[in-house]
C-alpha cells in the first residue's frame, strides 16, 4: 500500500514538474503581452464646431488640401482640395524653394458627387509632374479667388541604400484621441517623411446617413499634416460607403471622389490596390474589400507586380492592407484569412519585409512566420517561424469612435511577439538597404518614447534572424 502511494506520489509531482517546465518552454520563445494600464475613456467624435475642423475664411478658400504621389517614381505630386462657394479654378502654382521668381502651373479637374440627402463641394485633383528628387516646393491654390500657400519635399532618387522614414497611421476616425494620434506623429522627433496610411479614414458611415459632412471635416482635421506631404492611402471597410437602405450601392463612392492613387502607373486598374517606390521601398497596396480570387483583377495584378519588384534598386517591399492576415485580438478574428490564403505563398516566395495591416483597433507585432504546408489532407495548418517570411503589424490604433478592441485571446499565440491595447503610431525609418528602425509610439508618452521597436534586417541583403524574442 505505502509503496503504491509513494508512486502515486512521485507520478503527481513528475507530472506537476513536467508541466513547470512546459510552462516555461512556451514562454521562454512566446511574445509579450503588454502590461500598460490605460486609462479608458468614452471615444467620441470631436463636436463639428472643434478648432480642428475650422473652414479657412475668405470667399471659395481651399480646404481639405492633401497630397499624395503622382506617379510610380516619386517625381508627381497629386495636390486635392475642396472649394464650397464656387468650382473656381484647378490650378495649382508651384515652384522650387529656391527659385521663387519661375512660378509653373499645373491645371487638374474638379468633381462633385451625391451621398442620399449631401451634396460635395467642388472636390479638386492637379498633378504636378517632372519635379526634381528631394526638393522642397511651395504651391499655392484658391487662384482667382483666396489663395493659400502650402510646401512638401519631394523623395530622394531612388537608390538602394536611400534612407527615408514613413509614419504608419490606422484606422484614424476624428476623435479626441485621432487628435491625439496626429499630434504624436507630427511631434515625433524621428519625422516621418511621408505617411503609410492602412485604411479607414473619417468613420463618417458611423454617422446618421453616413453623414458626408462627416468626410469634411475629417479632411480639414488632417489638412495639417496631408498638405505638406504625401500620405499613401489603403481601403478598409469605412471606405465602403455601401448603403442600400439609402439608395447608395456604388461602394467608395465618397473615397473615390476625394482621393485619388496613382494607380494606373503601376499598371493597376483601380485605385484600391497599386504601388509606389519610394527611395529605397517598393510599397504595394493591396485591397482587402475589392476581389482578390483567382482571375480576379486585383490577383492578376499582384501576381504581375511581385516580378517587377527589383531588389537591387528598392531593397525594401512593404505591403499594406486592411484587415490583418495574423491578429490575435478576439476583433476581428480571422478575417484576413481568406486573402491569406491567396496571397501568403507569394510573399514568402518574393520574401517580403514587413505587412502593415490595420482593422483591429490596437497594436500588435508578430515574428517572421509563415502558414503556407496545408493542403486539405496534411494536418499541417500551424504557422512556424520563416525567416523568409514577412513580419506582421497591426497599426489599426489611430483613435476612431468605435473605441479600443481589449479582448484578446489567450494564452498569447507563439507567433505574435508584442500586444497591446492602447492608441498610437508607428514609424519605420530605412536606414540603408540592409538595417531599418522600427518603432511603436503610444498617445499616453511624451512624444519621444518608444513602447515598442525592432531592427528590422532586409531579407533580401541581410536575411538573418531578427526576432526580438529569440
Ligand atoms: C438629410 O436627412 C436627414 C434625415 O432626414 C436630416 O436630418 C438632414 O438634415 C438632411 N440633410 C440635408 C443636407 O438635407
Ligand atoms: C487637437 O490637437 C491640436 C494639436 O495638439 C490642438 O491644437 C487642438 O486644440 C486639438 N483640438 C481638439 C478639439 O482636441
Ligand atoms: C472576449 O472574447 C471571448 C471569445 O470570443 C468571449 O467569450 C468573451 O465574452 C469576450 N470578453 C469580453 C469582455 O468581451
Ligand atoms: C546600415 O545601417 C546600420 C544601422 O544604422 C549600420 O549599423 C550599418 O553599418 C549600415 N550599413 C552600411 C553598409 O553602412
Ligand atoms: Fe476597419
Amino acid at each position: 500500500m505505502a509503496g503504491a502511494k509513494s508512486f502515486s506520489c512521485f507520478a503527481v509531482i513528475a507530472a506537476a514538474l513536467l508541466l513547470v517546465l512546459l510552462n516555461v518552454a512556451v514562454l521562454s520563445h512566446g511574445g509579450k503581452t503588454s502590461t500598460f494600464i490605460r486609462k479608458v475613456e468614452r471615444t467620441e467624435d470631436m463636436p463639428l464646431h472643434s478648432d480642428v475642423f475650422l473652414a479657412p475664411s475668405g470667399y471659395n478658400a481651399p480646404q481639405q488640401v492633401h497630397i499624395t504621389l503622382g506617379d510610380h517614381v516619386g517625381r508627381a505630386m497629386i495636390v486635392s482640395w475642396v472649394t464650397m462657394d464656387e468650382p473656381g479654378k484647378s490650378i495649382v502654382y508651384y515652384w522650387r524653394e529656391e527659385c521663387p521668381h519661375k512660378k509653373e502651373v499645373a491645371k487638374g479637374n474638379h468633381v462633385t458627387y451625391r451621398f442620399f440627402n449631401y451634396s460635395s463641394g467642388f472636390i479638386h485633383h492637379c498633378t504636378l509632374r517632372d519635379l526634381e528628387f528631394n526638393k522642397m516646393y511651395y504651391y499655392e491654390i484658391g487662384i482667382g479667388h483666396t489663395r493659400r500657400q502650402f510646401w512638401f519635399v519631394t523623395p530622394p532618387e531612388m537608390h538602394p541604400d536611400a534612407p527615408y522614414t514613413f509614419g504608419l497611421i490606422g484606422d484614424l476616425g476624428q476623435t479626441f484621441d485621432s487628435n491625439k494620434t496626429l499630434a504624436h506623429y507630427e511631434s515625433n522627433p524621428q519625422k516621418g517623411q511621408a505617411v503609410l496610411f492602412v485604411g479607414d479614414l473619417s468613420y463618417a458611415d458611423d454617422h446618421p446617413n453616413h453623414d458626408n459632412v462627416r468626410w469634411d471635416t475629417w479632411g480639414r482635421f488632417v489638412e495639417r499634416s496631408t498638405a505638406y506631404q504625401p500620405w499613401i492611402w489603403a481601403t478598409g471597410n469605412h471606405e465602403l460607403d455601401y448603403a442600400p437602405e439609402l439608395g447608395e450601392t456604388e461602394p467608395f463612392k465618397p473615397f473615390r471622389h476625394r482621393y485619388h492613387a496613382p494607380y494606373q502607373a503601376s499598371g493597376s486598374t483601380e485605385p484600391f490596390w497599386y504601388s509606389v517606390k519610394i527611395a529605397s521601398a517598393h510599397i504595394i497596396v493591396l485591397a482587402s474589400y475589392s476581389a482578390y480570387g483567382k482571375y480576379t483583377p486585383q490577383y492578376e495584378w499582384l501576381e504581375a507586380e511581385l516580378t517587377k519588384v527589383d531588389r537591387s534598386k528598392t531593397p525594401w517591399l512593404i505591403v499594406l492592407v486592411h484587415s490583418p492576415w495574423y491578429n490575435s485580438y478576439n476583433y476581428h478574428y480571422m478575417e484576413g484569412e481568406s486573402m491569406r490564403v491567396m496571397f501568403e505563398p507569394w510573399f514568402v516566395k518574393y520574401k517580403v519585409d514587413v505587412v502593415f495591416a490595420g482593422h483591429v483597433h490596437a497594436y500588435e507585432r508578430s515574428e517572421r512566420i509563415s502558414n503556407i504546408e496545408y493542403n486539405i489532407i496534411n494536418g499541417r495548418c500551424g504557422p512556424s517561424k520563416d525567416l523568409s517570411a514577412p513580419v506582421y503589424i497591426t497599426i489599426g490604433d489611430g483613435g476612431n469612435i468605435e473605441g479600443l478592441a481589449t479582448n484578446m485571446t489567450n494564452p498569447q499565440p507563439e507567433y505574435s511577439a508584442y500586444r497591446e491595447a492602447s492608441f498610437g503610431h508607428a514609424i519605420f525609418e530605412i536606414k540603408n538597404r540592409t538595417h531599418a528602425h522600427y518603432s511603436w509610439h503610444r498617445n499616453e508618452d511624451d512624444y519621444a518614447t518608444i513602447a515598442d521597436s525592432m531592427w528590422f534586417f532586409n531579407r533580401y541583403w541581410h536575411p538573418a534572424d531578427d526576432s526580438t524574442t529569440k
